[in-house]
């Protein structure tokens, strides 16, 4: 193994000591590039990045794996969140900051009347869930799409083994999670409404939720939503938009409100406070009281830090329209991915509403031409990936002179399959591509 750099010595120390090396999957290096990746920064700043060797990166990835949609560091939700460390981010009391937050979320959202707090996106949908279930009394929950790592979502792999291959990361494994949750997460596919239609037939009175993000790869399909709130209302479901990563991309606010669907509860988390830890469940009233029929409680869902930071972001994306540029940015890397392949002649896929952008090479070498890519772009001083979330610190600049790389990339990636292949010019083991368990 040719270990390079002092991020990937700290990150062969950290997979002695942290199993899985990392917290997250998406930040996990073999995700990038195994052996190779800087793996750890030692400042960010916008969309500038500094490794532990003090190599400068721009990041045209995933940036906070969409958490920093300000961009890293930004100033004026960095004032916030200090003013709130000044004024003491615990005490025995509460912050008036998430009065303030929730009042705002019902403002942006105003079929929704209540609101409560989590830290992080999948604590935040055990939440939700758990209100569904406490609301209707029922435990299955037909979904679609990721949802975190909780039980009541990997309880899908229970039933069948790659049930959640499709819904973003192939393989997660439900080892731990209770056998006696089979058969209470349900799957269907986006825009495949004859899938949920079949969950019902067969479990109408059963079910206490619908779960799902509004968009994400693909917009919805003429009559999706519709015919999936119908059910929601035929069979007393509670209807969950899961907005952790859809919201704030494309307006101020979820994603649902762009095609003029209401939930009964829709999810916020790392759109909504750029990269300090909040979480939101706003919902209906009469979904939202069953909160108060179960125990939902924790001591840091009362930190001051995240609700002044969520103020601060959500202003500032509301007064500077964030949700534009953040669309603008990702349009112009699309088009700038399709052009640089067009031209290096090599076929790619590109996908995904233009802020969370992403890209595919075609062929049996794809997943080595992408490790590839990530290799020869890093060399260029980018972070690079199949993804680009885009940030409000990206500018047109950032994105033109992203792409001349990219293409010049392209068309070594051409001349490397011409030549000796792809594995030949990889300088480390191939990228992972989903849930694995690390040797
Ligand atoms: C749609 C969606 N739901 C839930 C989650 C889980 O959020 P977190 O990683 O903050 O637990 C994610 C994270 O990527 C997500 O994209």
């Amino acid at each position: 193994m040719t270990v390079t750099g002092t991020g990937q010595a700290l990150y062969q120390r950290a997979r002695r000591r942290i199993p899985g090396g990392t917290q997250l999957l998406s930040k996990r290096p073999e995700m990038f590039l195994p052996e190779q990746w800087p793996s750890y920064y030692s400042r960010a700043r916008g969309v500038d990045v500094w490794d532990l060797d003090g190599r400068h990166y721009v990041d045209m990835s995933y940036n906070g794996i969409g958490a920093c949609i300000l961009g890293a560091a930004d100033p004026d939700v960095d004032a916030a969140a200090r003013a709130a460390i000044d004024a003491g981010s615990m005490s025995t009391l509460n912050c008036p900051e998430e009065v303030e937050l929730a009042e705002l979320l019902i403002d942006i959202h105003p079929w929704a009347e209540m609101v409560r707090y989590a830290r992080s996106g999948g604590e935040a949908m055990a939440l939700a869930v758990r209100i569904a279930r406490a609301r209707t009394r029922r435990d299955r929950i037909a979904f679609c799409g990721y949802h975190g790592w909780h039980d009541w979502y990997l309880a899908a792999n229970l039933a069948e083994e790659r049930a959640l291959d499709g819904h973003l990361l192939p393989g997660l494994d439900p080892a731990g999670v209770p056998r006696g949750l089979i058969g209470t997460a349900l799957p269907f596919r986006y825009n495949h409404l004859e899938e949920l239609e079949a969950i019902v037939a067969k479990h109408a009175g059963e079910l206490a939720a619908i779960v799902m993000e509004p968009t994400r790869d693909q917009s919805p399909a003429p009559g999706f939503m519709e015919g999936v709130r119908a059910l929601a209302d035929r069979t007393g479901a509670v209807l969950v938009f899961d907005e952790i990563t859809s919201g704030f991309r494309l307006n101020s606010g979820g994603a649902h409100l762009l095609h003029g669907m209401a939930p009964d509860i829709a999810v916020f988390a790392k759109g909504m406070s750029n990269g300090y830890p909040m979480a939101a469940v706003i919902g209906r009233a009469n979904a939202m009281q069953a909160a108060q029929d179960t125990f939902i409680s924790s001591t840091y869902w009362t930190d001051r830090i995240g609700p002044a930071a969520a103020l601060a972001t959500i202003r500032k994306h509301r007064r500077c329209n964030v949700a534009a540029h953040l669309v603008a940015i990702g349009e112009r890397v699309q088009a700038g991915w399709t052009r640089a392949a067009e031209r290096a002649g090599v076929t790619i896929h590109v996908g995904g509403i233009p802020p969370l952008s992403h890209f595919a090479f075609d062929g049996p070498d794809a997943s080595a031409a992408q490790t590839l890519f990530t290799q020869l772009m890093l060399d260029h001083g980018y972070l690079a990936a199949k993804g680009c979330y885009t940030t409000y610190a990206h500018t047109p600049e950032h994105v033109d002179a992203y792409v001349t790389a990219a293409e010049s990339v392209f068309r070594q990636i051409a001349a490397a399959r011409a030549g000796g292949g792809i594995q030949a010019a990889l300088k480390g083991p191939v990228a992972h591509s989903g849930f694995r368990r690390l040797t």
